[in-house]
C-alpha cells in the first residue's frame, strides 16, 4: 500500500522501499540488541564551534583506517560537517555524568553557543575542540564520502590524528541507559494526563495520546522509542 510518504525521492534513497513496506516482521527489541557506543561529535565552521551527541559511530575498515558516523540532518553539527568535511569524534567514558548529554545532546547549536566559556586551547591539529573531561580519546577525521540516508547522512572518514586522553572505559548505550539516564518520571495521578518517557534520553511527553509521528525534541528519536509510564 503506497501512502503519502512515498515519492520519487524515497525510491531514490531506498530502492527496496516496497519490500520494506510489505515485510513488517520487525520486533524492535531485536533492533535494540545491537550495541552502540556514545560520542561527542565536534565540528567547526568559520568561527563557530559546535558539538552534538551521537551513538552511531564505528571503525569500518583497518587498512586503510576508515570510520563511519551517521548524523541526523536536523542537527547543526550535520550541516557543519557537510560543509567543512571534518570532525572530531570523542568516545564518552564512564567518567561522564548526565551533564554532557544535556549540554550537547538536548539543545542545538542553532539556539545556543555550546562552547561559550570553554577552554579554547583544547584543540587538535585540525583546529577543532575537544572536551577536558568525560571523554577518553579524540579522533580527528576528514570526510571522504557521504551517503544520503533520508533522515540522516552517513559520513565515511579517515582519521588524521588520534590520541588517548584517559584510561576510563568507553560507555555503551546500555551503560548510559542503566547508569546515567534519569529514571522515568512517576506515573500520573488518577484522572491526570498520560505520560510517555523517551527511552533514549528521558524526555517526558504529557497528553491524552502520543502522536504516531512524534519526534523527541531532545534526542530526535521517534515515537517508537517512547514508553507509556504506568
Ligand atoms: C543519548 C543520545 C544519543 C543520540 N544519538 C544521536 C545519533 O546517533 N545521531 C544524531 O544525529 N543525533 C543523536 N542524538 C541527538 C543530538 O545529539 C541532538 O539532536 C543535538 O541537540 C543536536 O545538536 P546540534 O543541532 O547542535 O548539532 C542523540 C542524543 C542523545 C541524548
Amino acid at each position: 500500500m503506497i501512502d503519502a510518504i512515498d515519492s520519487i525521492e524515497i525510491y531514490r534513497i531506498y530502492p527496496l522501499y516496497p519490500i520494506y513496506k510489505t515485510t513488517p516482521m520487525i520486533d524492535n527489541k531485536a533492533i535494540f540488541n545491537i550495541s552502540y557506543g556514545l560520542f561527542v561529535l565536534v565540528a567547526r565552521q568559520g568561527d563557530k564551534d559546535n558539538a552534538c551527541i551521537i551513538n552511531v559511530a564505528q571503525q569500518v575498515t583497518s587498512d586503510p583506517l576508515q570510520l563511519m558516523i551517521c548524523v541526523n540532518k536536523q542537527n547543526l553539527t550535520h550541516d557543519m560537517i557537510l560543509r567543512t568535511l571534518k570532525f572530531n569524534l570523542c568516545p564518552l567514558s564512564e567518567e561522564a555524568t548526565m551533564k554532557p548529554f544535556q549540554h550537547f545532546g538536548f539543545q542545538s547549536g542553532r539556539d545556543v553557543d555550546k562552547f561559550a566559556g570553554c577552554e579554547q586551547e583544547l584543540r587538535t591539529e585540525n583546529g577543532l575542540l575537544y572536551l577536558p573531561k568525560f571523554i577518553n580519546a579524540v579522533i580527528s577525521c576528514v570526510v571522504t564520502k557521504s551517503i544520503d540516508l533520508g533522515s540522516h547522512t552517513m559520513f565515511i572518514a579517515m582519521p588524521l590524528e588520534a590520541k588517548v586522553l584517559s584510561d576510563s572505559p568507553s560507555i555503551t548505550y546500555a551503560y548510559y541507559q542503566q547508569h546515567i539516564k534519569p529514571k522515568p518520571a512517576a506515573a500520573p495521578a488518577a484522572g491526570g494526563k498520560k505520560k510517555w518517557v523517551c527511552e533514549v534520553c528521558g524526555y517526558v511527553y504529557e497528553g491524552d495520546e502520543l502522536p504516531a509521528d512524534f519526534i523527541c525534541p531532545w534526542c530526535k528519536h521517534p515515537a517508537s522509542d517512547f514508553k507509556l509510564v504506568e
